[in-house]
């Protein structure tokens, strides 16, 4: 029987892959999207969506909100002469609904193929070779050919040495999204984005949550006054208790939990948990790919070497996401996704590394897109900033939550932005406006003379703008 026959073939049904195959399809070309087993169901059916649906953004979120609702039913009540008592939380409960909605999406995006006519095939993907220019992928035995093939194969949690992770007691993201109840003490490796938000998450339901970080600065990716912000909210007022400059030397699982020895400074110390997240980076998945038997290119670290336009060395060979090195987000691998189809189908693509959000969806929440006030004074730009609190904002003290600021950075030659900073409510939707404004190179006047609705959080960023050139209205 002769083999199934594409014009694409897409390896991975991430975020990254599966925009890339819908794209494909849009834009004509015969596409088939091959996903694995990795995230099947209990009845044994792929799951699409990748890390991102199944034990990433998605789910991450969802335990975000209960646990921010949790907290608010708590704490937040009394200042609006609201009383509930005996509030609690069924973890069973809030892991379901959590599990509901990866159901929904995950199944959303079969439907999307559907509609879209991608063919879905269910299996481990791996390269076997390249015939009369059409490259022959092999799905679980079945070899099917392509004349281009899209690598969006992910990335997975990255596991320490002599610490073995069961998903029980020591977690990487997808038991810490899956824990059957409030464990009394947690204990964290990384203060990275995923501590952050899941070491959140359990503390608001009642764990004593202790995070231990190898790197002597908190946040060192972010501005440092947002870091600083941050550090005070998270440590000062909701009670994380985060080490920075540790050295694990010793893990060890028992039946009472977990102890962790450490280093800080000259110190030995010891932490007693009842369990463990390992939260320290993520790798690329290209075990088994194939990648040496047709000659694809990788970095010492992994990661498949691309250009900018995400081509590998081979030809007609592309890769989008986390399997290729920049920011590992998942708007990001949909973007590279889009790109690399509208490549192949002969159009220009592109992908704007420099205005990709970042977005901790902690509370507050911290958002920010371009160079930081630390890399604009290591590269000797001269800028302007204008930074402004929410705590001077209506909608802000309307919400009763006024943590936080806004912060702009302009070129002080030209005005143009170059790099918009939040800590504060909603900081993950208000930064579109920024990344918007950067993308189309737009200055801060540009900003401080747009009609911003009132009273809502935005205007903490028009202020934000106006404060650039000292002229903020309510500050
Ligand atoms: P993945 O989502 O990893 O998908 C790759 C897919 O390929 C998987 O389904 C895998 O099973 C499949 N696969 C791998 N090898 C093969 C093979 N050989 N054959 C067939 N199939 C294969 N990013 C954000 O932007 N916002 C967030 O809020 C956010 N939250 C996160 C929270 C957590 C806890 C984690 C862990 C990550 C989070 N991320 C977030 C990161 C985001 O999930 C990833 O950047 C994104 O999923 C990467 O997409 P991808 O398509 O490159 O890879
Ligand atoms: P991370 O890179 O954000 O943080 C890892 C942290 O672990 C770093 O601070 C690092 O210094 C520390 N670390 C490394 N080795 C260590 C060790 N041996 N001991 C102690 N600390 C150590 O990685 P994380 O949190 O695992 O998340 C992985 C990736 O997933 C993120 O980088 C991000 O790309 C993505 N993600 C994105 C989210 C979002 O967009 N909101 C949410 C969660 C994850």
């Amino acid at each position: 029987m002769a083999n199934k026959q594409f014009d694409v073939v897409v390896i991975g049904a991430g975020p990254g892959g599966y925009i890339a195959a819908i794209r494909c399809a849009q834009l004509g070309l015969s596409t088939a999207c091959i996903e694995s087993e990795s995230y099947a169901d209990p009845k044994g059916e792929v799951r699409l969506g990748g890390t991102c649906l199944n034990v990433g953004c998605i789910p991450s979120k969802a335990l975000l909100r209960s646990s921010e609702l949790y907290e608010e039913a708590q704490h937040g009540f009394q200042m609006h002469g609201i009383s509930a008592q005996g509030v609690k939380i069924d973890v069973a409960t809030m892991i379901k609904r959590k599990d509901n909605i990866v159901t929904q999406l995950t199944g959303g995006i079969k439907g999307l193929f559907k509609k879209n006519k991608v063919t879905l095939l269910p299996g481990h993907g791996k390269f076997v070779g390249r015939e009369d220019d059409r490259w022959r992928v092999d799905v679980n035995g079945e070899i099917v050919e392509a004349t281009h093939v899209i690598v969006a194969t992910g990335s997975k949690a990255r596991h320490l040495p002599g610490i073995p992770v069961d998903n029980k007691i020591i977690c990487d993201n997808a038991g810490a999204l899956a824990f059957d109840a409030t464990p009394k003490r947690l204990g964290v490796i990384g203060a990275g984005v995923i501590g952050l938000e899941l070491g959140s998450v359990w503390k608001r339901l009642g764990s004593e949550v202790t995070i231990l970080e190898a790197m002597p600065d908190f946040l060192a990716a972010a501005d440092q006054a947002v870091a600083k912000e941050a550090w005070k909210t998270f440590t000062q007022k909701q009670g994380l208790n985060i080490q920075l400059g540790v050295k694990i030397t010793k893990v060890e699982a028992g039946k009472k939990g977990v102890t962790i020895d450490y280093e800080l400074g000259d110190e030995s110390r010891n932490l007693q948990c009842d369990r463990l997240i390992v939260s320290v980076g993520r790798v690329p998945n290209t075990q088994g790919l194939g990648a040496e038997d047709v000659g694809l290119e990788l970095r010492p670290s992994g990661y498949i070497n691309v250009d900018h336009n995400c081509r590998t060395n081979l030809p007609n060979v592309w890769a989008v996401g986390d399997v290729v090195p920049g920011p590992m987000l998942a708007h990001k691998g949909m973007e590279e996704g889009v790109m690399v189809a509208e490549c192949i189908a002969g159009q220009k693509g592109h992908v704007n590394l420099d205005t990709v959000p970042w977005v901790i969806y902690t509370h507050p929440e911290i958002a920010w897109v371009g160079k930081t006030e630390q890399q604009l004074k290591n590269e000797g730009v001269e800028y302007r900033a204008g930074q402004i609190p929410f705590a001077a904002n209506g909608r802000a003290l309307g919400q009763g939550d006024t943590t936080g600021f806004v912060k702009m950075l302009a070129c002080a030659r030209t005005d143009r932005i170059l790099g918009v900073h939040i800590i504060g409510a909603n900081a993950s939707e208000l930064i579109a406006e920024a990344v918007a404004a950067m993308e189309f190179n737009a200055s801060s006047e540009d900003i401080a003379r747009i009609c911003h609705a009132h009273p809502t959080l935005s205007e903490v960023v028009h202020e934000a703008a106006l404060a650039v050139d000292k002229r903020p209205l309510h500050f």
